[in-house]
């Protein structure tokens, strides 16, 4: 095969061209990646001289350049958005641009050439759940997406969805819970704990840190996303989670736990406007039909999360500046 794959600079675009290429190992990819902040070349470190990689840095958004690499290729994966609620809500842009114009403009291009198109997209674009709950999203829970971010998504999806149903374009999504493992930017939860606790800092909370996420290891999400690759049918959307919900206080507990500090490091800080409450999957579609199944329990993701981020300790601490 021949894979186009966007934002493969950034953390789980990097994790899935690994991946691919453990699996897959004589496919081509092509890597096109804007190298926004949250680009990290030493995400692909030992890839870049594979004869069968190449990279190319454009925006998605940029037709013309999208156009002349797309040609040929089987099959369009995008992991290319801005991803940080936070930024969204200073300004969401940047957001629309990247995450819809740049969609449209995907689909504008496989459906020139009739290309295979998968869109990577997230939990968050139902909106949220009630935190004393056992409800979980499916894949016929309403679309209520409640922060810039999540609203471009949704958007993107309501996109990919519309080309299938009018123009017949053999396209996928799937919709996962919250990544953690290697290659993240540590602007993110838990690299951030991780960086900050090992270097005793101030753990930032935001509110009083009952917000439920439910945790995948990327590993894990890269081989669900391999999977409806191969087998999904078109037209279908797939949830993708892992089963491992957890409060964020509790993970940034277990965290300080394993790097044996003390929990004085925790700092309240005041809650995130519109934060959503809790996000739960229910991944039984992927797992019954086609027969997926995650492997990494959380403890064991987190445990080779911290040795990473221990590991890489100086250059992510000069990457953030503390
Ligand atoms: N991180 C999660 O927990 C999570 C969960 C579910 C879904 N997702 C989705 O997975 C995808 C990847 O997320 P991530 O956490 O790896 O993001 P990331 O922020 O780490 O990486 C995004 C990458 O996309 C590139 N990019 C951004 N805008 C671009 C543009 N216009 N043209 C080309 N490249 C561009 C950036 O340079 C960066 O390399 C996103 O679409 C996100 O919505 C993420």
């Amino acid at each position: 095969m021949k894979l186009l794959v966007t934002g493969g600079l950034g953390f789980i675009g990097s994790n899935f061209i690994r991946y691919w290429f453990k699996k897959h190992g004589k496919d081509t990819i092509i890597n096109i990646d804007k190298v926004t902040y949250a680009a990290d070349f030493h995400n692909l470190d030992g890839i870049e001289s594979k004869y069968n990689y190449v990279f190319v840095r454009e925006d998605i958004a940029n037709k013309e350049t999208v156009l002349k690499v797309a040609k040929n290729v089987d099959a369009i994966i995008n992991f290319a958005a801005e991803t940080h609620v936070d930024n969204s809500i200073r300004n969401a842009k940047d957001f629309v641009k990247s995450n819809v114009l740049g969609v449209y403009n995907l689909l504008e291009v496989a459906r020139r050439y009739g290309i295979r198109f998968h869109q990577v997209s997230t939990d968050e674009v139902y909106g949220t759940l009630p935190l004393n709950s056992h409800a979980k999203f499916t894949e016929k829970s309403k679309y209520n997406p409640r922060n810039p971010y999540s609203a471009t998504k949704a958007a993107a999806d309501h996109l990919v969805n519309a080309y299938f149903n009018t123009y017949k374009l053999p396209v996928t999504i799937s919709n996962c819970s919250n990544n953690y493992g290697s290659y993240q930017h540590p602007e993110k939860l838990i690299p951030k704990v991780i960086i900050n606790a090992v270097l005793n800092k101030p753990i930032p909370v935001y509110g009083n840190g009952m917000q439920v996420r439910d945790w995948i290891y990327v590993e894990d999400h890269c081989s669900a996303l391999e999977r409806i690759l191969l087998k999904g049918e078109y037209g279908q959307t797939y949830l993708i989670s892992a089963n491992e919900e957890r409060h964020n206080i509790d993970v940034v507990r277990a965290i300080l736990r394993i790097l044996g500090k003390d929990e004085k490091l925790i700092k309240f800080v005041e809650d995130r406007p519109g934060h959503d409450v809790r996000y739960a999957i229910d991944a039984k579609k992927i797992i019954k039909e086609l027969g997926w199944k995650s492997k990494t329990k959380f403890n064991e993701g987190l445990r080779l999360t911290i040795n990473y981020y221990t590991e890489k300790l100086d250059y992510y601490r000069q990457k953030v500046g503390i």
